[in-house]
């Protein structure tokens, strides 16, 4: 007799515009309705299984289960992440693009990171004489920020240009209609731009820094010792720079919560700036949920998963999972004082190993970037928030205050 069991199965022909008006929520909901960390349902017009947890992410993460190939929808392909880029490759393949971008993620390297941010916040701030769109601002520090640090030449003028083409990508993938047309000729545009740069740099016709992003990756080889593909370098450089923009919304969210935790914002002026972005990373919504397809047919718990069936990992619901997190609907940043936490556990940029899996390639910039910046509004300016909509939506993705946070009275601490 066969040990099996069903899994609990979500009824009807397709939930894809459940998941749309669900948000954040969608597969918590489910999880609560069903009592259970696993369950099926149906996206996209395919079967998928979705997962929530400690030990359900442990298994997502298990690279002899589970591949990329083929996982992520193909309109967020054609916005948010390119095609052939590192988050769809497996085994060798992956390992040797993911060294690629590991390799940038030294200590020098992030320490100078932290100096460019701290520069452009002073740069844009310093003398700022109006109202600030907190949002606005951030993702033109980053721009900035970003083209430095991956050493891709700009004039003022492009920098300028180049933050509406990167927002594009990470603020309309999940849209439907023109906005989605929009962020495609975005990446189409973006990925043109740099393609002509990495053959400048290969021809030797134009000078840059040997050390950063575009040189390593025009002249980076793949397993067969071969130069990737003009496209590839591209996909791949703007998955360094789009998503260094994209770390603006956690911004927004973190001046939301010195907003409505005043508690919380005295903590980082006393030294606690790192407890208190680890929460605003835990507590905010951002990546809802990230896919896998089971690499091979396998029993786990009972439940049987077959080759092929796609599989979300709910990044989201794991950050807010009671059985991990006390009181997880709390902001409470103590929380990570000494936390003992593992890589399963707290996953807003994905869980497991850098190396080997998937997980974010830039989560220690992230952290760097968002330190400085909260401790650049905590200790180096002062202002005031005016009366605005601070509410945000957890049905949109990626999720955002309403008015952007606006901040006005800027001054600079003496
Ligand atoms: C803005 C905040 C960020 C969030 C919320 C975020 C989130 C994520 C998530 C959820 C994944 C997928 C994990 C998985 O599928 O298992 C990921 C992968 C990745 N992220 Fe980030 N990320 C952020 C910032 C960054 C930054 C700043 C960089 C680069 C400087 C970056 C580069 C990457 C790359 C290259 C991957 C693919 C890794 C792989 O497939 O092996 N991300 N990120």
């Amino acid at each position: 007799m066969s040990d099996h069991q069903q899994l609990p199965q979500e009824k009807g022909l397709d939930h894809t515009l459940d998941l749309l008006k669900e948000g954040y929520y969608f597969i918590m909901n489910r999880s609560n309705k069903f009592d259970s960390r696993i369950f099926e349902t149906r996206l996209l017009g395919e079967k998928a299984i979705c997962l929530v947890g400690e030990q359900e992410a442990k298994l997502f993460y298990d690279n002899e289960k589970f591949q990329r190939k083929n996982a992520a929808p193909g309109r967020i392909q054609k916005t948010l992440f390119g095609k052939g880029g590192v988050q769809g490759l497996d085994n060798l393949d992956h390992r040797y693009r993911k060294a690629m971008f590991m390799s940038l993620m030294t200590a020098d390297k992030l320490e100078e990171i932290r100096q460019f941010i701290r520069e452009e916040w002073k740069n844009h701030l310093f003398d700022a004489q109006n109202d600030v769109n907190v949002y606005e601002a951030a993702k033109y520090v980053l721009t900035r920020v970003a083209l430095r640090w991956t050493g891709v030449p700009f004039q003022k003028e492009e920098a300028d240009q180049w933050v509406d083409e990167f927002s594009d990508l990470f603020e309309h993938a999940a849209d439907v209609g023109p906005k989605h047309w929009k962020a495609r000729r975005s990446r189409q545009k973006a990925e043109e731009w740099l393609e002509d740069l990495v053959q400048q740099v290969r021809k030797e016709t134009i000078n840059v820094d040997q050390n950063r992003a575009l040189y390593q990756f025009s002249l980076h080889k793949d397993p067969n010792g071969e130069l990737l593909k003009l496209n590839i370098v591209a996909v791949e450089l703007l998955n360094l720079l789009r998503p260094i923009v994209a770390i603006a919304i956690y911004i927004d969210f973190a001046l939301l919560a010195m907003y409505d935790y005043p508690a919380e914002a005295e903590r980082i002026r006393e030294g606690n700036g790192r407890e208190f972005i680890q929460e605003v990373r835990r507590f905010y919504p951002f990546f809802p949920f990230t896919a896998a397809r089971v690499k091979q047919d396998f029993t786990w718990n009972n439940y049987e998963f077959k080759k092929g069936t796609l599989t979300l990992l709910d990044l989201y619901g794991t950050n807010h999972d009671p059985v991990i997190w006390e009181d997880p609907n709390r902001f409470k940043s103590e929380r990570f004082q000494n936390w003992q936490g593992n890589p399963f556990s707290f996953i807003p940029q994905g869980g497991g190993e850098f190396d080997i899996g998937h997980r974010c390639a830039g989560e220690w910039i992230t952290i760097d970037i968002l330190h400085e910046t909260v401790d650049f509004f905590s200790k180096e300016i002062s202002f005031d928030f005016p009366e605005q909509d601070f509410d945000y939506s957890m049905n949109d993705i990626p999720a955002l205050p309403q008015s952007n946070i606006i901040i006005t009275n800027i001054q600079i601490i003496q």
